[in-house]
């Protein structure tokens, strides 16, 4: 846990600073690098979720991270990243187990954590059905089962294929590994059964099973499993089903994928006739018809939570009309007639140890709370973040303090509250000197983060650059991670990142030290000569130079393609900045407010403010941060970025609806034109590409008619969408 913590939450403190900032109160950049830091942080909790069945946090902390994802991505969708964990399922699948791509995408499922987010489920169901305030939404309600989702292929009865989620379009074929979980027949049973089923469900380890597989574990000396899903996914993914079989493990179902016929057209008929082909389905499945309802199932299966022999995180609602759930669709993640609603996290009363204080990047002092070791939510926690001095202020924290904390919320754990205020004990008072160099910490105006302000003298910054140099979104090189940098560079190895490239010139001094040999070394050597050639936007980020995240990186490779370019434009903006002169009378402020608007319409790029500007122009101002980067420019080669290609050919397009639709409502047809990659606006104007006009179309036609932008009529409309596969995912 601590090592995850220390790799990924508290090394670059600029940027964890951000996750305590409600969504909506986040600028702009920092938006940019909460939805970098998310992504990041969500891809690697994947990763090892995934691909070495060993979670690093919590579900619910888990989910507290992508639901903060989706709550930026909302107030920012501009900024949604291309590799934006909304759009994505799970990781690849990584084993040695025959892949397979789904028929049918196996998706996830939107979260909801309150009573109003269920409310905003329901909410949102209404408008988009235009239903009355009288009219029922009919749901079933289902436990969450905390295992392994997996789609069982019945071709005329029998089994024939079983592959688990993966990254939600190729899976792991596990049909071996299901024929002998006595849950999952061979052959359907009853009758009435479609010649083609995909039944899905979890692969799950009763909680007693669980214990007894960790018992014979801890005997044979053999490696324990740190929950039943874990144990639960070790155990299907094997490459010999004899293991399995050892493993007892059970299946329940909850849904279908690619199917001939339906044998029912409500989700609880559905689920009934699965149960009448011979498998397991939940017998807390249940119908309801409003929120009180439903709110009523979801505190009544919390209740027997704890009695259940198997773990569950949640409670499931799903739309039980199928037409219903048919028109409402699929985002590019989830369905959007469904929701799982996420049981709270978990607290925790530990005593704070000591108060940390980790240098950043930048040099952002960062406190982190020591924690005495306590189990929240079934992981060991031993440090949680304080953020900043404002933090330690508000909650008034000392060494020797009992402390509760939280596994949810943001990132990593976090102390909710101090249960210590009484006792007579002096405050803690965050250090005005950085705790590695020695330098003056300062706190700028505006600000809550202290920093120390050695820069490049102190050792600690230089060493996160460093770490944020070869990191993933940067140059990313394998192998190099920040255990070797900081040995590398506390004896001299790399100072610079320049000297990174240069270490094939010390190969043998490599050889000789602990931990590496000969292939070790000519691997890492030959990991940093693929990285000599580097996109520009990379080589951008990779710099550190604050306000520069990957999209601001990007945005500029595009727009200038060349660093040459980029470079020249660059030196304009900076001598125009240094030319320009208060006028007499000309208050400071004012002053400040005419350079920003000069060198913002100077670059002239959507999304480039004044900040990012002065903070470009200010690093490259610093000799050395020059010289580093001449350095560098001597060992590599910048490519220019090349432009992606949009997928749909109504991607970026903007579409204007107009007239009354007959075959869908307005809000439909918005989805489905936003699923395209298009934008809608609600008025004609020049920069209109369609118009979709509907029965009595007005002053919209009209004008789009006068500007001679495209115009179609409905049924056109529902061609495109069908030739965009937009139907392609069959319920
Ligand atoms: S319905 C389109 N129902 O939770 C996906 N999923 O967090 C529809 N899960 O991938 C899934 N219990 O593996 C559904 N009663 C339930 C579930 C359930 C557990 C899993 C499922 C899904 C994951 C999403």
């Amino acid at each position: 846990m601590s090592a995850d913590l220390d790799l990924f939450s508290y090394s670059d403190p600029e940027k964890q600073d951000f996750s305590t900032i409600s969504p909506k109160d986040l600028s702009r950049e920092q938006a940019v690098h909460e939805l970098e830091r998310l992504a990041k942080l969500i891809r690697h909790y994947d990763h090892l979720y995934h691909d070495k069945d060993n979670p690093a946090v919590p579900d619910s902390e888990y989910d507290a991270l992508v639901l903060r994802n989706r709550r930026i991505e909302q107030f920012f969708p501009e900024l949604i990243r291309p590799d934006s964990p909304s759009t994505k399922v799970g990781s690849r699948p990584n084993s040695r187990l025959p892949k397979i791509a789904h028929r049918m995408a196996m998706l996830s499922l939107d979260n909801g954590f309150s009573d109003q987010d269920v409310e905003y489920f329901l909410g949102r169901v209404r408008r988009f059905f235009k239903l009355g305030e009288t009219q029922a939404v009919i749901c079933t309600v289902e436990p969450k089962i905390d295992g392994l989702s997996c789609s069982l292929r019945y071709e005329k009865g029998v089994l024939t294929q079983a592959v688990t989620r993966g990254d939600g379009v190729i899976g792991e074929d596990v049909t071996p590994n299901v024929r002998v979980i006595e849950d999952i027949p061979k052959a359907l049973s009853g009758s009435g059964w479609p010649d083609i089923i995909e039944i899905r469900g979890e692969v799950y380890m009763a909680k007693s099973d669980f214990a007894a597989l960790n018992a014979r574990q801890t005997e044979e000396n053999k490696k324990v499993f740190a929950n039943p899903r874990n144990a639960a996914a070790g155990s299907l993914r094997q490459l010999d089903p004899n293991i399995t079989a050892r493993r007892s493990l059970r299946f329940l179902a909850h849904g279908w994928g690619d199917v001939s016929s339906l044998p029912a057209d409500t989700q609880y008929g559905m689920m009934k006739a699965i149960e009448s082909y011979g498998l397991s389905v939940s017998s807390l499945l249940a119908r309801a018809e409003n929120i009180d309802q439903i709110l009523k199932l979801y505190n009544d299966i919390e209740a027997s939570r704890a009695d259940m022999d198997f773990d569950i995180d949640g409670v499931v609602y799903k739309l039980d009309q199928l037409d219903w759930q048919k028109r409402l669709g699929f985002s590019a993640r989830a369905p959007r007639f469904a929701l799982a609603h996420k049981f709270p996290a978990e607290k925790a009363q530990t005593t704070l140890i000591e108060i940390d204080i980790q240098v950043g990047r930048t040099g952002v002092l960062t406190p982190v709370a020591k924690l005495e070791p306590v189990t929240v939510g079934g992981v060991v926690v031993s440090s949680a973040t304080l953020h900043n001095a404002d933090e330690i202020d508000r909650l008034a924290v000392r060494p020797g303090d009992r402390v509760l904390v939280q596994r949810a919320g943001d990132v990593i754990p976090q102390i909710v509250e101090n249960l210590t205020i009484d006792v007579d004990r002096p405050a803690w008072h965050f250090p005005h000197h950085c705790p590695v160099c020695g330098s003056l910490a300062k706190r700028e105006e505006n600000e809550v983060a202290w920093r120390c302000t050695g820069g490049l003298i102190c050792p600690a910054q230089r060493v996160e650059r460093l770490c944020h140099f070869v990191s993933r979104t940067a140059f990313e090189i394998d192998g190099l991670g920040r255990t070797h940098i900081e040995s590398f560079f506390s004896d001299g190895l790399i100072e610079t990142p320049a000297d990174i490239f240069r270490l094939s010139q010390k190969r043998s001094l490599l050889i000789g030290r602990e931990g590496w040999g000969e292939l070790s070394v000519d691997n890492l050597l030959s990991a940093i000569e693929t990285r000599r050639k580097i996109p520009f936007d990379r080589f951008l980020y990779a710099l550190g130079i604050r306000h520069v995240g990957t999209v601001t990186a990007r945005d500029l490779a595009k727009c200038y393609q060349t660093w040459e370019n980029f470079r020249a434009a660059l030196d304009e903006v900076a001598s125009l900045r240094g030319v320009l002169q208060p006028s007499i009378g000309e208050t400071a402020d004012k002053y400040q407010k005419r350079v920003d608007k000069e060198i913002v319409s100077f670059i002239h790029i959507p999304n480039i403010g004044a900040k990012i500007i002065h903070s470009l122009i200010d690093f490259f101002a610093e000799k050395h941060n020059d010289e580093v980067v001449s350095d560098l420019l001597r060992e590599l080669q910048i490519e220019p970025l090349y432009f992606e290609l949009s997928s749909s050919p109504l991607s970026g397009q903007i579409i204007v609806f107009t007239g009354s639709l007959q075959k869908i409502t307005r809000d439909e047809a918005k989805k489905q034109a936003e699923n395209l990659g298009a934008k809608v606006a609600s008025s004609v104007s020049r920069k209109t590409n369609l118009v979709v006009a509907g029965e009595a179309a007005g002053s919209k036609l009209s004008k789009a008619e006068s500007l001679g932008i495209m115009i179609i009529d409905e049924e056109r409309w529902h061609e495109i969408v069908k030739n965009e596969g937009l139907d392609s995912i069959k319920i």
